[in-house]
């Protein structure tokens, strides 16, 4: 396998999470490190003896580097990945792929014109309990599909005005009140990623807020959104049903904000807060699953001090037995890892799928179906709920293998 060179864009604190894992990965021949911020991309690059820095995303795409990782915040990513695209770069992007329709097709355009690798950094994606539906869905355990139900609670004390203050200067709440909708794919793909059929229409309600920090509300934020909470129901093409809660205003704590439900003619999977069960129509009584799919907490790791306390679980929770450690390389045994597992599994697909010029997991095209019916449910929840069709991006380009 090449070695290739990964340029890091956005030295925040999700980054901190995957640069140690680029650097040792045997596949990795160097991290450069890039932000705008000329402090922090010192500060960041000290901690991890990084020796090449660049002063930002137009300084990266002129350099060397094979790759380049986006971590800056969540409505900054659509140009910044055709850019480095454009650039002749292969692109890793933290989530969201984009929050327009427009962007999320001008980057499969380029990803189809050029023929470079974008993968999506969706934690969900390995979340112990995805992956268990994922291997029993393969197998026919569930049947057919016929319905699921995913949510992301997070309320914005958790963390969130720091995180959102963090980068955001004095006009941090214009950017705090993205629409729940448009940063969707934690739940989305948690089952369209178990399934691999497309949400084709969604019907989506919105919470008006009334919240006395103003965040959400029209005129407030740069979406003029009003929106603190959305519930979307959406039609599946394999003719099944879901229900997705986008929720950033929630008595909701506890370590899983991320799980999901799933509902099959044979078999169906339950998860409540931390509990989780198979049940079926052959298997007489409910199954206790939830030790397979246990993550290791806080294992050989101190969470970031710039981490605000309540977001630190997230940030070092490990593998659970589900998890196929076997694949990861050696060198990330006893790293840190966080969002239940996720972070070393997606940092290898991307240097394995840039190294043997392959598709990794979450490609564009997957990467498109988990983050489109979140832009359209945004547009139905202002309408009302009116039900909206959901564009079809299609799949890779032909001449792909896959990771
Ligand atoms: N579970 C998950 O998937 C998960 C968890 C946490 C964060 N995230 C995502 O990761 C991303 C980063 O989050 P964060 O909390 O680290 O944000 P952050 O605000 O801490 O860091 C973003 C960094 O990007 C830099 N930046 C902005 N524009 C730049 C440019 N043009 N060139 C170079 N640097 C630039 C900023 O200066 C800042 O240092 C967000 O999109 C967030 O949604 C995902």
């Amino acid at each position: 396998m090449k070695k290739i060179k990964i340029g890091v864009l956005g030295a925040g604190m999700f980054a901190k999470s995957f640069i140690p894992l680029f650097k040792a990965h045997p596949g990795v021949e160097k991290v450069a490190l890039a932000d705008i911020d000329p402090e922090r991309l010192r500060q960041v690059a000290d901690t991890f003896r990084i020796t090449e820095t660049y002063a930002g995303l137009e300084e990266l795409c002129r350099s060397d580097v094979d790759a380049i990782a986006i971590f800056t915040q969540r409505h900054l990513h659509a140009p910044q990945t055709i850019a480095a695209l454009r650039a002749g770069k292969h692109v890793y992007c933290a989530v969201p792929m984009a929050h327009s329709l427009e962007d999320v097709e001008a980057i499969l355009e380029e990803v189809r014109r050029s023929g470079l690798v974008y993968m999506s950094g969706e934690t969900s994606y390995y979340y112990p309990s995805t992956i268990y539906c994922r291997d029993r869905f393969a197998k026919g355990d569930f049947g057919d599909f016929v319905y699921g139900e995913a949510q992301y609670l997070h309320d914005l004390s958790h963390g969130f005005y720091e995180a959102f203050q963090h980068s955001g200067g004095s006009d941090w709440k214009k950017v705090a009140g993205f629409p729940p909708m448009y940063y969707p794919t934690h739940s989305v793909s948690m089952i369209l990623s178990v399934t691999g059929a497309r949400a084709t229409q969604v019907s989506c309600l919105g919470y008006r807020d009334r919240h006395e920090d103003g965040i959400y509300r029209e005129g407030a934020n740069l979406w003029n959104n009003p929106f603190s909470n959305e519930t979307a129901m959406v039609r599946t093409s394999d003719g099944g049903m879901a229900r997705f809660n986008e929720f950033r205003r929630v008595g909701w704590s506890g370590k899983n904000c991320v799980y999901m439900s799933m509902f099959g003619t044979q078999g169906s999977f339950e998860e409540h807060a931390d509990s989780q069960v198979w049940s079926s129509l052959t298997h007489g009584s409910l199954q206790d699953v939830s030790e397979l799919l246990h993550s290791n907490d806080y294992v050989n790791q101190e969470a970031d001090p710039d981490i605000p306390v309540s977001l630190r679980q997230d940030f070092v929770s490990s593998l659970s037995p589900i998890h196929d450690a076997d694949r990861l390389p050696r060198e990330f045994l006893g790293m840190p890892n966080g969002h239940f597992g996720s972070h070393q599994f997606l940092a290898d697909d991307f240097v394995k799928a840039v190294g043997q010029h392959k598709l990794p997991p979450i490609h564009a095209w997957n990467a498109a179906a988990y983050c489109a019916p979140g832009i359209i449910a945004h547009e139905s929840a202002l309408r009302g709920g009116e039900m909206l069709a959901i564009p079809d991006f299609g799949g890779p380009t032909a001449g792909w293998s896959k990771l």
